[in-house]
């Protein structure tokens, strides 16, 4: 990590950042990036892109990297878009990825996942002819010989993986996925040496860690993902989780990450409504059951979290997806004693999941600059600082008085209400009420950092814009209508309607002029109306509805 481990980072956190030995791979401490597909393989210098995103993480001090998934073959695609890795040349091009990350110190895993009877592909396979309830398309049952080819092609790619400079691979045996969908009754129903008694539903993916093994030898890093629970009827019961995991062990992975519920489930895994650490108890179940390294995983959004996780020994390691979108700096704060200043993930799914699930690159609510790394650090610097005003203390608002004071400008946040808006006005309706570990989450710290170094930004009460002086017009009226559901802004970002909505009456209010020396923005500015889209449209069937508290 380029930033030193001070003493209250280390005194807060002495687990989470002691180093772990993971096969023949030493990890600089226990913090994983989890698995995300990003769709940044399918915009415009996409290597330079996936190689700029990983790098800010890497460069911020997370141990462990895994890519999103890539199919072994093209039948096990997720969709049609999806990235296969099956030859050299392929492989070739990702080296930038790896190299990228290992140049800060990180190491980087590339998932390997066959979407079995999910994929929306042509024709998908599966364990058995079983639909899914959230692919259309009825799965082809593979037959003896093609589950060889498979475990070979899931081989191969792990090679290339190697190859291509990864350090090993995550194989995805969770969430429903095919190795999944054989271990369990609910999706196997064959009677040859491939489904019926425990040992044979869990024999596909016993061989496919084997195999791996066998063709990347000590050197490469295996990490396999196991449902720790399945969260559906028919769905592996404890005891064959905690079975499988002994054998993932004995045929040479090096870590078990842990994977939570099907995507065909009801029972929301990731969205606000689930506790954080939630499924805490279903790793710690597989950590004690064996040797080597479990991974913790979903709506771990905080050190202190991942301290106490790892801390207690429920599991070595944790795996934070999201919270690396919210903010690439998480370990590096937390190490350096900020973790107040770490940028929450809300768990909203609104521009990551929601984003992927409408055919677009992931980003963030919290964190416009994700995925879109390269973009934003084309910006021209300014030729000197500025005074600025921003009318609006909503998302956009704040976002944009964190941009402007990061870039070196003067910025005075200006918010009609009587303080910032608050995560859970935010959010969808109800998210963070109560769960949101910070109530500043989106008044990120950057704002707070930049105001000590004697920065005017804080959120203001009305009574202060009576100090401004006006000059010109410098506002244009909103172009949405409070109320309005979702905004995006001209990058595509999504936000939420209710913070256009509060700067718009107070822009309303405003003079027609502004002071001398000064620029004034509005965050309406930059917003064109974008419709949401209904989350019971999402074609994946993941779940983000609130209902009921999880199992367990
Ligand atoms: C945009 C997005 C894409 C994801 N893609 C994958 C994937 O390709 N493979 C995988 O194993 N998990 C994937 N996940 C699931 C995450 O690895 C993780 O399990 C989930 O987000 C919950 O963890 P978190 O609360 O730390 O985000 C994805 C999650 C998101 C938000
Ligand atoms: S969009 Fe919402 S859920 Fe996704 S990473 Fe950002 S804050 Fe978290």
């Amino acid at each position: 990590m380029s930033t030193e481990l001070s003493a209250a980072g280390q005194a807060l956190y002495p687990t989470l950042l002691s180093p772990l030995q993971a096969g023949t791979h030493r990890l600089r401490n226990r913090v994983i990036m989890g698995s995300m597909h990003t769709r940044l393989e399918l915009l415009d210098r996409a290597i330079e892109r996936q190689a700029a995103f990983y790098a800010e993480r890497a460069k911020a001090g997370v141990a462990l990297i895994v890519t999103g998934g890539y199919a072994p073959n093209a039948e096990g695609r997720i969709d049609e878009d999806a990235p296969v890795l099956d030859s050299a040349e392929h492989a070739h091009t990702l080296r930038p990825i790896p190299q990228a990350v290992h140049a800060h110190g990180g190491k980087i895993l590339l998932q390997v996942l066959h979407a079995g009877r999910y994929a929306k592909v042509p024709q998908p396979v599966g364990a058995s002819e079983i639909p899914s309830r959230i692919n259309p398309r009825a799965p082809r049952r593979l037959s003896e010989a093609e589950i060889g080819a498979t475990i070979e092609d899931i081989a191969r790619c792990s090679a290339l993986a190697l190859e291509a400079g990864f350090d090993g691979v995550e194989i995805m045996g969770s969430e429903g996925y095919l190795l999944n969908q054989f271990a369990v009754t609910r999706t196997n129903d064959r009677d040859d040496a491939w489904g019926g008694s425990v040992e044979n539903r869990q024999r596909l993916a016993v061989e496919t860690v084997r195999r791996v093994r066998q063709r990347l030898g000590p050197e490469g890093l295996i990490m396999y993902r196991l449902s720790a629970i399945d969260l559906v009827e028919g769905g592996a019961p404890p005891d064959e989780i905690v079975q499988l995991a002994r054998a993932i062990e004995a045929a040479g992975a090096d870590i078990i990450n842990t994977g939570i519920g099907w995507h065909e489930a009801r029972i929301p895994t990731i969205a606000y409504v689930v506790p954080r650490a939630a499924f805490r108890f279903a790793a710690a179940r597989v950590q004690r059951a064996v040797q080597i390294p479990v991974v913790a995983s979903n709506r771990i959004n905080t050190p202190e979290l991942a301290e106490a996780i790892v801390g207690s020994g429920d599991a070595a390691m944790v795996s934070m997806a999201r919270p690396f979108l919210a903010d690439p700096e998480f370990v590096r704060k937390a190490a350096e004693g900020r973790a107040d200043q770490i940028n929450t993930c809300i768990a909203c799914n609104q521009a990551c999941l929601d984003y992927i699930f409408s055919d677009r690159a992931t980003s963030c609510l919290v964190n416009p600059k994700a995925g879109r790394e390269l973009d934003f650090q084309e910006m021209p610097r300014p030729a000197s600082a500025r005074t600025v005003a921003v009318v609006g203390a909503g998302a956009a608002g704040m976002a944009c008085a964190i941009a402007a004071a990061e870039r070196g400008h003067r910025v005075t946040l200006f918010e009609a209400g009587r303080r910032h808006r608050r995560p859970a006005q935010l959010g969808p309706r109800g998210a963070g009420q109560g769960r949101v570990p910070r109530a500043d989450a989106l008044v990120p710290p950057p704002a707070r950092g930049a105001g000590r170094d004697g920065e005017a930004v804080h959120p203001a009460r009305r009574g202060a814009a009576a100090g401004l002086r006006a000059r010109g017009g410098g506002h244009r009226r909103a172009p949405a209508r409070a109320g309005d559901s979702g905004h995006r802004s001209r990058q595509g970002h999504q936000l939420p309607g209710a913070a256009v909505g509060s700067a718009q009456r107070w822009v309303r209010r405003w003079p027609s002029s502004a002071p001398a020396g000064s620029a004034t923005t509005s965050p309406s500015t930059c917003c064109t109306r974008a419709p949401r889209r209904p989350s019971s449209s999402r074609p994946n069937g993941v779940s983000t509805r609130p209902t009921s508290r999880p199992a367990g």
